[in-house]
């Protein structure tokens, strides 16, 4: 199975996709984590995409659609996957329309989680992650244990460099501006479920599991 997940910074596609990772097996893909692993190693990709994402703003698509699909041609997607901030625009989303029908593959659902912008921008200055392995923490709502130490790996918690006030602004501006038309496409091909993802995170997370299953 093929499953977008589509919400707007913040929304909680990160902490619902490692659920599901580990409810249903399936692998992870998401570009965010595939960038901010690129400029931390400092690889040629990174050193292109870091200014567009130190301003929120979308990676070319070049880059983008590059990168993306080098990481489905890798054997844990083989079955299906679970795609997290990908695609954020019309062109990549034919490019993986495409990339999938050249493999007699498609998307077979997409579920869109829904947050009103002031919970985005409250989640996203509570926001910490483990730099080591990508889990997820919030200051209210999923403290870690022992405060700035990563529950699962022991790593010391960080903030995103993208998570600053102004920088918030613009992601939230970039990607309601490109949400429509993703939304359109995908309820178009009748693929599309929407999901209050205003509530907390196991309410969201059955609601998902049941969209995915239905
Ligand atoms: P990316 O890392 O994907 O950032 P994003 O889309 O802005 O989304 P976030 O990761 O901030 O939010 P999330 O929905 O995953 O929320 P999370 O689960 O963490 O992309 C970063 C940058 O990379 C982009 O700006 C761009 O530059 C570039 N990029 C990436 N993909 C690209 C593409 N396809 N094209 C071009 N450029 C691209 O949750 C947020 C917080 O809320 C956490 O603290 C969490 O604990 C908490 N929380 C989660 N759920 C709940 C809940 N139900 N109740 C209360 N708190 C909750
Ligand atoms: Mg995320
Ligand atoms: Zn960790």
């Amino acid at each position: 199975m093929f499953v977008v997940l589509l919400g707007l910074p913040g929304a909680g596609k990160g902490t619902q996709a490692a659920r599901l990772k580990k409810d249903l097996g399936l692998a992870h893909v998401t570009t965010g984590d595939l960038f901010r692993q690129n400029i931390a190693a400092e690889t040629e990709l990174g050193r292109k995409a870091k200014p567009y994402y130190d301003a929120g703003e979308l990676v070319p698509n070049d880059l983008t659609i590059g990168m993306l699909l080098e990481r489905i041609h890798q054997p844990d997607c083989a079955s299906g996957c679970m795609f997290d901030g990908y695609p954020r625009n019309m062109e990549q989303t034919v490019a993986l329309d495409q990339a999938l029908a050249a493999a007699g593959k498609q998307i077979d659902r997409v579920v869109y989680v829904e947050v009103a912008e002031d919970e985005l921008v409250r989640r996203l200055s509570g926001r910490w992650l483990c730099p080591r392995c990508a889990a997820i923490y919030h200051d209210l709502s999923a403290p870690p244990a022992k405060a700035g130490v990563c529950d699962k790996c022991g790593s010391e918690l960080t903030q995103r460099s993208d998570d600053k006030p102004d920088i918030v602004r613009n992601r939230l501006k970039v990607n309601i501006e490109n949400m429509q038309s993703l939304l359109d496409h995908y309820a178009g091909q009748d693929k599309l479920t929407t999901v209050d993802g205003g509530r907390d995170p196991e309410a969201v997370a059955a609601d998902l599991r049941k969209a995915l299953e239905g």
